[in-house]
């Protein structure tokens, strides 16, 4: 039997960001815009293209502008009309939201990723979903979520997007135990969430796309502060593995991730987006190529 229909999404935006500070004093991190365009709208498109029809975002104090910017902006849409600007406005209306498509609950305090996805149990309910990160950007032909939408079709139970990291970087991220490997698919029999440098048990890291059961938010009523004091979404998919669980299966996707939260990550998705646009692309490539031969000839 197949798996109930993904349809519903979280977004947790509700972090400090402090890595991002001073600029995050004032602007939502996933505000900040990939050449023109916001971390949060790659999310959303991702999303959309996956089949998620509705839009869960955990937000906190200091978000509006990432509310704002779903809303319609009728006198800019009317001035880009009426300068007969037209692909500009089809860039614009692409990124309106349906009326009641997103729901925004709060987070009142940074409690860790895990509590943000439990504050959105309600309106989450009896049903499997998605948990995207918007400051993991994942270039890919086939989006990240909609090749493990149909992954999960195959597996059911919950499904991480993993990927190999150097043993070093281990230590940053949510960790698999590998049970069974399959290729793309593996069936974890745990789940560690930053592991101390000699004790991850492997090297296939955890990154900000998730399908999970509601069984996960079940977990995550009774779980403590883990890690670094946060409440951890991988402890409460980790007990997912058990015999009384109802499966964890990593799925190493095909793209390249850009882990938008950090700063060189996000200088190298810029460069990388930047490149990949066919409107800037040789104005871009010149100027980089001047830039390293300087670099070179300084060395
Ligand atoms: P990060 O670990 O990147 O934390 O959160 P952060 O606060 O955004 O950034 P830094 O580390 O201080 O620079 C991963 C994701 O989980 C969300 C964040 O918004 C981000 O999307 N998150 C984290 C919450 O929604 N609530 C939390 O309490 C913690």
């Amino acid at each position: 039997m197949k798996p109930k229909k993904v349809t519903k999404a979280v977004f947790p935006v509700a972090g400090l960001g402090t890595r991002f500070l001073p600029a995050t004093k004032s602007i939502p991190k996933e505000i900040m815009t990939l050449v023109d365009r916001p971390l949060i709208q790659y999310a959303i498109d991702e999303a959309r293209s996956a089949g998620i029809k509705d839009f869960i975002f955990v937000t906190s104090r200091g978000k509006s502008a990432l509310e704002d910017y779903f809303d319609t902006a009728p006198e800019l849409e009317n001035a880009l009309k009426k300068s007969g600007k037209e692909q500009l406005l089809e860039i614009l209306k692409s990124t309106n939201m349906d009326s009641g498509a997103i729901a925004y609950l709060r987070q009142n305090r940074p409690l860790g990723l895990g509590h943000a996805v439990w504050c959105a149990r309600k309106l989450i309910g009896d049903e499997p979903f998605a948990v995207l990160l918007p400051d993991d950007v994942i270039a890919a032909e086939k989006p990240c979520l909609a090749q493990m939408v149909e992954a999960y079709e195959e597996t059911g139970g919950n499904m991480v997007a993993a990927m190999e990291v150097a043993p070093e970087k281990a230590s940053s991220y949510g960790v698999l135990d590998i049970g069974e490997d399959m290729g793309a698919i593996v069936r974890a029999k745990g789940m560690v969430e930053k592991p101390k440098a000699d004790e991850a048990p492997s090297n296939l890291a955890v990154i900000g796309r998730y399908i999970l059961s509601p069984k996960v938010l079940n977990n995550l009523n009774r779980l403590k502060q883990g890690a670094g004091g946060e409440i951890q979404l991988t402890d409460a998919i980790a007990e997912e593995t058990g015999p009384d669980g109802s499966g964890v299966f990593g799925f190493r996707f095909r793209g390249m991730r850009y882990d938008c939260g950090s700063k060189a990550g996000f200088l190298q998705a810029t460069v990388a987006f930047g490149l990949s646009r066919p409107d800037l692309r040789d104005e871009f490539s010149a100027y980089l190529r001047d830039m390293m031969a300087q670099l070179r000839a300084a060395e």
